[in-house]
């Protein structure tokens, strides 16, 4: 979970790296460093904090060598402190390490019987007195990153440098993303694409197991045993200025505010609105497959879970093909029962994220085919899927997921009708219609969004609140928990998220005149139930905010704050709801003066189990 980055070349390496590492400050944001040669000498500097305290401690200081590494940390293994930050280093090794070694502390307690001596808590310390060593007893630098390799049990990317060495880096990964990014006369080293999109378009996505060495005679890439491997660079089609704040105070906002362009990007080219058709051949999976699929068995972590949970109702509906939604972190611990009639979906915006790629591992082992909707182009995810929908929503740089989620959605809702139009189940007219109201939907978003102003001045009331309960039912009750998430994640409130009809088991108890509770409401099947809801929430002197596409006077008679939000399908009504959702907790986050984009604890991508 945390972001490394390296840089050769005859750039400024220390703003280079700094850059970089400010644009993988999402991945954790507890302390940073830097590793640069300078002077024949690797000079290190790190800190407790974030970029900016790494940036004030070094004061202007120069070091102008043209080859360094960098890292900011998400702590695992030790409490955030500048003896645990990174570069480690030993004797004349410095290394830069995202990922777990699970078996350091038997290679610690061999090391420190012949001598050495550990400066931090870390995992990650082993690896640079271990490549020490190696060279000390008279393998070359390569030689022994590799022999340490073999001796690590665990995920790892990491970034090295060797006093030895002053032109090489030498990069490393396995289940830990790393790319190669090659530039003009010049190399970088990064965890992910924003890091280093404002240098180059051109990357490599290293492999589990790839050694990259980085030198002014290019990039050499070998396995383990040295043998020497071929990997073409892709040229990354994202805007560079899709990672920039672009005028907003953060991350998390611009994000909000980008999501219909996110839709309409998502849907373009895959629709043929005349026709009633949907092109999604991209996904790689034959006609042939998809049309003897039975079950769909969805795998996803967090806020992508609950698009999954979604997923569900919109596969269900479109397609009558039984689906099942589980948790990465669950998934794996059950065997699973899948067989060759099962479609094992997975869904990520990161594509690292540790038990989504464990589940992935899961299908391959038991045979079953696998189709991801990922964001990060080339991810883990996306390369080891045999299908693949690449959601279009661009860098996703705030923490708290937003953009992500929608075109998540979006992905749901193509691939739902695309299977229902390959397996026959829906006719050229009811995809029309569907798509008619898909194609609407950024119009709506911008609706929305444009009465922001009145959800600031709702969380404005609310923001003492320390309590709150999210209620929806049927396929908008994964939005009350997505928006209990996002209110928990950023502005540390206590929420819950429940599908209404649970409420009189249990969390009823809660209410009282101090806590507020949103309610979705929308007229579908259960709509009478959660007016009934409503009545009990207000019969307990409970604060009411109500959510709705409804007009319904008795509602909002009821109701102590109301949010409006346009009509559409209902299938893709969870997209329209979660969007004030979304800005309630953003207000609520800025008027309680929280990092929103970095909030405590938490890291974008968690490539940890
Ligand atoms: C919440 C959030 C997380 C992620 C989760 C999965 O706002 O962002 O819950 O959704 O960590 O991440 P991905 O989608 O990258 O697999």
């Amino acid at each position: 979970m945390c972001g490394i980055v390296g840089y050769l070349g005859k750039g400024n390496t220390l703003d280079i790296l700094m850059e970089s590492l400010k644009r993988l400050e999402y991945r954790g944001y507890d302390s940073a460093g830097i590793a640069v040669f300078h002077k024949g000498r690797i000079e290190i500097r790190r800190c407790q904090g974030k970029i900016w305290d790494l940036e004030c401690s070094l004061k202007g200081e120069r070091l102008d060598g043209h080859l360094g590494i960098g890292h900011t940390r998400w702590a695992t293994h030790g409490r955030p402190s500048e003896e645990n930050a990174h570069p480690h280093k030993s004797g004349k090794v410095a290394v830069v390490h995202n990922g777990i070694i699970e078996n350091y502390v038997t290679l610690k307690e061999v090391l420190i019987k012949e001598g050495r001596h550990f400066r931090s808590e870390t995992d990650s310390e082993i690896i640079a007195h271990l490549i020490d060593k190696f060279i000390e007893e008279g393998l070359s630098f390569e030689e022994a990153v590799r022999k340490a390799m073999k001796k690590v049990k665990g995920s790892y990317a990491l970034a090295i440098l060797y006093e030895g060495a002053p032109d090489t880096l030498i990069a490393v990964r396995k289940e830990s993303p790393l790319i190669v990014g090659i530039g003009k006369d010049e190399c970088f080293v990064a965890s992910d694409i924003p890091a280093i999109l404002k240098y180059t378009r051109n990357m490599i996505f290293l492999e589990d197991e790839d050694i990259a060495v980085l030198s002014p005679r290019g990039v050499k890439i070998t396995d383990l045993e040295g043998k020497k491997i071929t990997r073409q660079p892709k040229e990354i089609q994202w805007d560079p200025v899709l990672a920039e704040k672009g005028g907003y105070k953060h991350f998390m906002l611009k994000e909000i505010h980008e999501q219909p362009r996110a839709v309409t990007d998502t849907i373009r080219g895959r629709i043929s609105l005349n026709k009633g058709e949907l092109f999604l051949e991209d996904i790689q999976l034959s006609a042939k497959t998809l049309k003897a699929l039975k079950r769909i068995v969805i795998v996803a972590c967090g806020t992508s879970w609950h698009a999954a949970l979604i997923g569900k109702f919109i596969l269900e509906e479109l397609c009558r093909i039984p689906v099942e939604v589980d948790l990465g972190s669950e998934f794996r611990y059950r065997d699973p029962i899948m067989n060759k009639d099962t479609l094992l979906m997975l869904i990520s915006q990161s594509g690292e994220t540790a038990d989504t790629l464990a589940a992935l591992r899961e299908g391959k082992k038991k045979q079953v085919k696998s189709l991801s909707i990922c964001n990060v182009v080339d991810s883990s995810l996306a390369r080891g899927s045999d299908g693949i929908i690449y959601t279009r929503a661009g860098p996703e740089i705030g923490v708290a997921s937003t953009k992500a989620f929608t075109t998540q959605l979006i992905a749901l809702y193509l691939f739902s009708l695309y299977l229902a139009q390959v397996q026959g189940k829906i006719k050229k007219e009811g995809i029309k219609e569907l798509l008619k109201e898909l194609v609407k939907l950024p119009r709506l978003m911008e609706e929305v969004l444009a009465g922001d102003h009145e959800i600031e001045r709702i969380a404005k009331k609310y923001v003492n609140c320390r309590d709150f309960l999210y209620l929806a039912r049927s396929i908008n009750y994964p939005i009350a928990l997505e928006g209990a998430l996002k209110l928990k994640e950023i502005s540390y409130i206590h929420a819950e998220g429940y599908p209404a009809g649970e409420m009189k088991h249990g969390p009823i108890a809660l209410i009282d005149e101090d806590m507020p509770v949103m309610v979705l409401f929308t007229r579908d099947k259960t709509c009478e139930k959660v007016l009934g809801n409503i009545e009990e929430v207000k019969a307990r002197s409970g604060k009411l905010i109500v959510v709705t596409t409804e007009k319904d006077k008795e509602v909002l008679r009821k109701a102590d704050d109301i949010i409006s939000i346009p009509k559409t399908n209902p299938l893709l009504t969870p997209a329209v709801f979660v969007i004030p959702l979304q800005l309630f907790a953003y207000h609520m986050a800025v008027l309680r003066g929280t990092d929103i984009d970095q909030p405590r604890n938490l890291a974008k991508s968690v490539t940890v189990e």
